[in-house]
């Protein structure tokens, strides 16, 4: 069972994007996967409603009120919660997903001020370390381009910060947004969707902690 918050203080970095996929990846072995969206502005929510019933991307439940309750109602039966949080870390939701999660993924677009601004995010999880001391945060460059310099400095810049990176990054392909146009996630893309989807497949792999036999 694993809650996973996708929470970041700035809109567009890849957030709902992120959650989306990650969801559906996490559902293709099978588990009960549910996406929570607890964002006011419900963009998961509608991605959702423009996808087919069928597409093989998981429910997902608007609760930007009520979340912990909602989350509390759900998580028994559903091997993966992914919540998505609004674009602010000072926002209720973002701090009441951070309670209850068990991983928090922070995407982070690479330029300077994207990376400065992970600092108060840090700040954030550092101070509700008492009430969840196994929280496991860690940023995940989004939207690379891996052919700008700026892209390739990053990993290292973003080593500086106080969250860990992931080693997977998110590479910007125009695929994620002809996907969010029609509610489908990179999995239902058939070959122009693979590079993507494998990507999230390494993600889920490195960050999501596998019982040993
Ligand atoms: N990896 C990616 N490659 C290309 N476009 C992306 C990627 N991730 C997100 N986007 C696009 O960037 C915009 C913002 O993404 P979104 O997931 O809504 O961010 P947030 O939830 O953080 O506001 C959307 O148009 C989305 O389609
Ligand atoms: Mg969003």
């Amino acid at each position: 069972m694993s809650i996973i918050a996708v929470v970041g203080n700035k809109g567009g970095t890849g957030k709902t994007t992120l959650a989306l996929n990650l969801a559906t990846g996490l559902g293709r072995s099978g588990d009960a996967v549910i996406i929570i969206d607890a964002d006011p502005q419900q963009s998961a929510y509608q991605w959702r409603l423009t996808g087919a019933d069928d597409n093989g991307v998981p429910a997902v439940v608007a609760a930007a009120i009520g979340l912990d309750k909602t989350v509390r109602a759900l998580v028994a039966a559903h091997a993966h919660v992914v919540i998505d949080c609004p674009p602010s870390i000072k926002a209720p939701q973002a701090e009441q997903a951070l309670r209850l999660a068990q991983i928090a993924l922070v995407p982070v677009q690479p330029s300077p001020m994207d990376l400065w601004a992970t600092t108060h995010i840090a700040r954030v999880i550092e101070q509700l370390r008492p009430d969840n001391p196994r929280l496991a945060a860690h940023i995940v460059m989004s939207q690379l381009e891996p052919r700008t310099t700026l892209s390739r400095l990053m990993p290292e810049a973003a080593a500086e910060l106080d969250l860990p990176v992931a080693r997977t990054g998110i590479r910007r392909r125009s695929i994620h947004r002809h996907c969010a146009l029609d509610g489908r996630s990179v999995y239902q893309a058939g070959k122009r969707g693979a590079e993507a989807a494998a990507e999230i497949d390494d993600l889920i792999a490195e960050i999501i902690p596998h019982d040993r036999p």
